[in-house]
């Protein structure tokens, strides 16, 4: 596993995300789901990514309780736009992931520069959070979206992550072509931004035979500091550490002979 700089946040990560949206689909229970989680741990995935709009922190909650909090780098989310409303999210947040702090705070789902403006009570809490230790880093996801969305969260100062969409085909992409979507990547990469990629295999709406070449993409693209993958069952975890190990080794031997 490939373990790198989270841009310019001062955290590390596993190139390799889990994306906890979607383990509910597959796990019944909390405990369940929270062994999923320490299976891929055991693998190398230090890197956890959710939201409580998933429903899926308790599960993440479940396994942190059995580690050391320190193992893994912890990514989630609120929707709320308002002070009060992030505040309390926040504070839910905390206490169904079984934590004192997380380590990334994003704003969930950034659809247009209006958006961004409508969240500045959210950001209040989230600025008040991290001055007391409760959030390290703070940042947005862009869903689906591209073109101004992300002029508006790259300009932005405080926002030091953003998660977005992006695939071998710029399939689910709405706002813009995908090369006009990689060079916004590149430049928010570019100036020291934490840089997530999702829908890396477009939801699973993609044959199965053709998954790896289409996660081989993801771990490709060199402007990705971590590829963030749904994963929901073992057989999952087993192939996307195995090509994200297969990527280490590839990106390796380039800087060695670089
Ligand atoms: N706005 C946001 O911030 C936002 C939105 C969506 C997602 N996310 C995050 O991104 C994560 C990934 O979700 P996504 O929507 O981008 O989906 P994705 O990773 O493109 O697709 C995940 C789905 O692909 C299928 N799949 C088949 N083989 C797989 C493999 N080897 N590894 C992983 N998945 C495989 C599975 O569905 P089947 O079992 O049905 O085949 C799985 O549920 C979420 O869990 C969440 O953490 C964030």
């Amino acid at each position: 596993m490939e373990y790198l700089a989270y841009g310019k946040t001062g955290l590390e990560i596993s190139r390799l995300c889990f994306g906890a949206g979607r383990i509910k689909n597959t796990c019944d229970t909390v405990e369940a789901g929270s062994k999923l989680m320490l299976k891929a741990l055991d693998e190398g995935v230090t890197f956890w990514d959710t939201a409580e709009g998933y429903g899926t922190q308790p599960h993440l909650g479940e396994a942190v309780r059995q580690i050391f909090r320190d193992e893994v780098v912890i990514q989630t989310k609120t929707g709320a736009k308002d002070y009060e409303g992030a505040k309390a999210s926040i504070t839910r947040s905390l206490q169904e992931l079984q934590t004192d702090y997380l380590d990334v705070l994003l704003l969930h789902g950034i659809s247009t520069p209006e958006d961004l403006v409508s969240r500045e009570g959210a950001l209040d809490a989230f600025r008040e959070a991290k001055a007391a230790g409760k959030i390290r880093v703070i940042g947005c996801s862009t869903h689906i979206h591209t073109g101004t969305v992300m002029d508006a969260v790259i300009d932005h100062p405080e926002i030091e992550v953003i998660l977005a969409t992006a695939n071998k085909e710029g399939r689910m992409l709405e706002g813009g072509s995908l090369d006009k979507h990689l060079a916004y990547i590149q430049r928010a990469y570019n100036i020291g931004k934490g840089i997530s990629i999702m829908k890396v295999v477009v939801a699973g709406d993609v044959p199965e035979a053709d998954i790896p070449e289409w996660i081989e993409w993801g771990f490709n693209l060199e402007t990705a500091h971590a590829i963030n993958l749904g994963m929901t069952d073992y057989p999952h975890i087993t192939l996307d550490v195995g090509l994200a190990r297969a990527s280490a080794r590839r990106r390796l031997i380039q800087r060695k002979a670089a």
